[in-house]
């Protein structure tokens, strides 16, 4: 993605404004912002999709595209962005060792992107051979960032997600020990890790 006008679409799954998630997030875009991208953010605590029936109806038919889904909520908005955007920001806080609910509830409607007929027992995945495009991935834990980026599913989950909408990593960004504080701040180190990893989503 070497043009800077590029789109990009961040999805939020944090629940905390102005949380840990949120700051690092919002180093990010004002990085790619200035480096001539538009920016447009979704936060999933403020927007409104259910829960995935998993009644398959949107796997069905083939091709490249995601199918819709029974439901008409928000999802067929985002989806939309999605197929608009660029590149992505997926971000979401380490909850018991996972994405947040809400960003795992995010995660379970993107099966529209799966070609799953009822008679095959594995999907396919509508992107796998699609151009990619690219994400950067955002967590944090109160553990130690070492140990969270080993032992936590959440980047993980973050990057199934980037792969099913049909992108790889850039990068990932994992901040450690912020639970001792009621507000914490962004530290200086994660701050300059995050404007690199914001350009490098751009030319990676
Ligand atoms: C319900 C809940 C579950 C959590 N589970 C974990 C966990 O399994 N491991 C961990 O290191 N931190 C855990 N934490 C701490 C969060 O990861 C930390 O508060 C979060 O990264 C802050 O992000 P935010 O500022 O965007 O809310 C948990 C916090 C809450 C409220």
């Amino acid at each position: 993605m070497t043009n800077h006008s590029s789109k990009i679409l961040v999805i939020n799954g944090s629940y905390r404004v102005d949380g840990i998630t949120d700051q690092a997030v919002d180093v990010a875009i004002k990085t790619l912002e200035e480096l001539g991208s538009e920016v447009e953010s979704v936060f999933l605590r403020e927007y409104k999709i259910e829960f995935c029936f998993n009644c398959r109806e949107c796997t069905q038919q083939p091709g490249d595209m995601p199918r819709e889904c029974v439901q008409h909520d928000g999802m067929q908005k985002l989806i939309e962005k999605i197929e608009q955007a660029d590149g992505y920001i997926l971000a979401s806080p380490t909850n018991f060792g996972s994405v947040t609910a809400i960003f795992k509830r995010f995660m379970e409607r993107l099966i529209v992107y799966a070609y799953w007929p009822w008679e095959n027992n594995f999907p396919e995945f509508r992107k796998a051979n699609t151009p990619r495009k690219k994400a950067l991935l955002i967590s944090s834990s109160a553990a130690p960032g070492i140990f969270g980026r080993w032992r936590y599913s959440t980047i993980s989950q973050l990057k199934t997600a980037a792969q099913t909408i049909g992108a790889d990593s850039s990068g990932t960004l994992f901040t450690g020990l912020i639970g001792r504080d009621p507000g914490p701040q962004l530290p200086r180190k994660v701050e300059a890790k995050a404007r690199i990893l914001a350009a490098k989503l751009l030319n990676p």
